[in-house]
């Protein structure tokens, strides 16, 4: 499939893979990325940009596709040093980076000096105008229904894609609720040039997490993800927990009065307990609504290839068939007559 997405990332399928705290490592955006998608790589889980560096030259080592790295710029306790990760990206060749949270403005005429493509994603249309005019060269426009930030107007995709098609110039990819060959046709028919995808990816047998992460994906339905830190302004969807129950418990106690600290042991220091050993209950990590279309823990490449298989059979067959049908039924009519 040739999509703008395609062309500017010299990808040969639209599917993109999102930064994932403690989920996107080399492993997983190698996969994606030999799999015809964009693999990315998580810039922050690595804690210095020295280790990102490695991370990158690690996954150069398993493809030679095009991959991508993710900046995020959300609230942290200590703020990491982006022009050092910048200078990695740049250094190591990566020529697309995921940008997320805050508005990359600053870091724009770095990334563009070294010739790299800037995709941000943004929970609004007028987040994404505004990457639009500060040059990024794409939006991943991610609904209420996504895993991690929705931010805070919750403006699901049904309504947010095509508005950011009425608005935008950029091409953009659907991103939050993406799962299979139905979002892809969904999202082109909204007006975006591909998807982007976070809680479908872990659930794979490349994605470097703990065995219970992905059976845990694979038993929830859409019902078990809940919003947490809406009081902070810096909501966040996760898998319901022990955890999370706690957190949730001071949150109510607490009210517009909740501070970050108040809920430190539940956010803080979580990925890797969840990630790397297992413990399903440790707190808040991010999951999207589209668990519930999680019934299988494919490898990447079985992934992408039946979605793209099954993304043509949708176009031609089911919609195509639409109006073959409609052209047939004057005729039948006719016949009958
Ligand atoms: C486990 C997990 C960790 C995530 N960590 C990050 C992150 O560090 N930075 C970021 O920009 N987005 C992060 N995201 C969001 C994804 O990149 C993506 O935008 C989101 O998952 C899309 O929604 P979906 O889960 O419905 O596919 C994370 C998502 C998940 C599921």
């Amino acid at each position: 499939m040739k999509t703008a997405i395609t062309e500017l990332f010299g990808i040969k399928h639209p599917i993109i893979q999102g930064g994932m705290h403690y989920v996107g490592f080399a492993e997983l955006a190698a996969a994606v990325s030999n799999a015809g998608g964009l693999g990315i790589i998580t810039g922050l889980t690595q804690r210095t940009p020295e280790l990102l560096a490695k991370e990158i030259a690690r996954c150069r080592d398993m493809t030679d596709k095009p991959f991508g790295v993710n900046l995020t710029f959300l609230p942290s306790f200590t703020a990491p040093p982006y022009p050092e990760y910048i200078a990695a990206i740049k250094e190591g060749g990566v020529k697309a980076v995921e940008t997320a949270g805050r508005s990359p403005e600053q870091y724009m005429p770095a990334l563009k000096a070294a010739g790299i493509k800037v995709i941000h994603k943004c929970t609004s249309v007028r987040h994404s105008l505004k990457a639009e005019k500060i040059g990024c060269d794409a939006v991943s426009v991610d609904g209420f229904e996504c895993g991690g930030h929705p931010g805070e107007d919750d403006i699901p995709n049904m309504i947010l894609l095509p508005r950011a098609a009425d608005e935008l110039r950029i091409p953009f990819v659907a991103s939050g609720g993406m799962a299979d060959a139905r979002s892809l046709v969904a999202a082109l028919s909204m007006g975006a040039a591909g998807m982007n995808m976070g809680t479908r990816f872990v659930a794979t047998k490349e994605a470097p997490v703990h065995a219970n992460v992905k059976r845990a994906l694979v038993g929830a339905t859409e019902l078990d993800t809940v919003l947490v830190m809406r009081a902070l302004r810096n909501t966040e969807r996760v898998l319901k927990n022990k955890g999370v129950d706690q957190l949730l418990e001071v949150e109510r106690e607490k009210g517009a009065s909740l501070k970050i600290e108040d809920i430190h042991e539940q956010v803080a220091g979580v990925y890797p307990k969840v990630m790397v050993d297992g413990d399903m209950d440790a707190g808040a990590w991010s999951c999207g609504m589209v668990v519930g279309l999680i019934h299988d823990i494919p490898t990447v490449k079985e992934l992408i290839d039946r979605i793209m298989m099954e993304a043509e059979q949708i176009i031609r067959e089911r919609l195509i068939g639409f109006l073959d049908a409609a052209e047939h039924r004057p005729a039948v009519a006719r016949a009958i007559a």
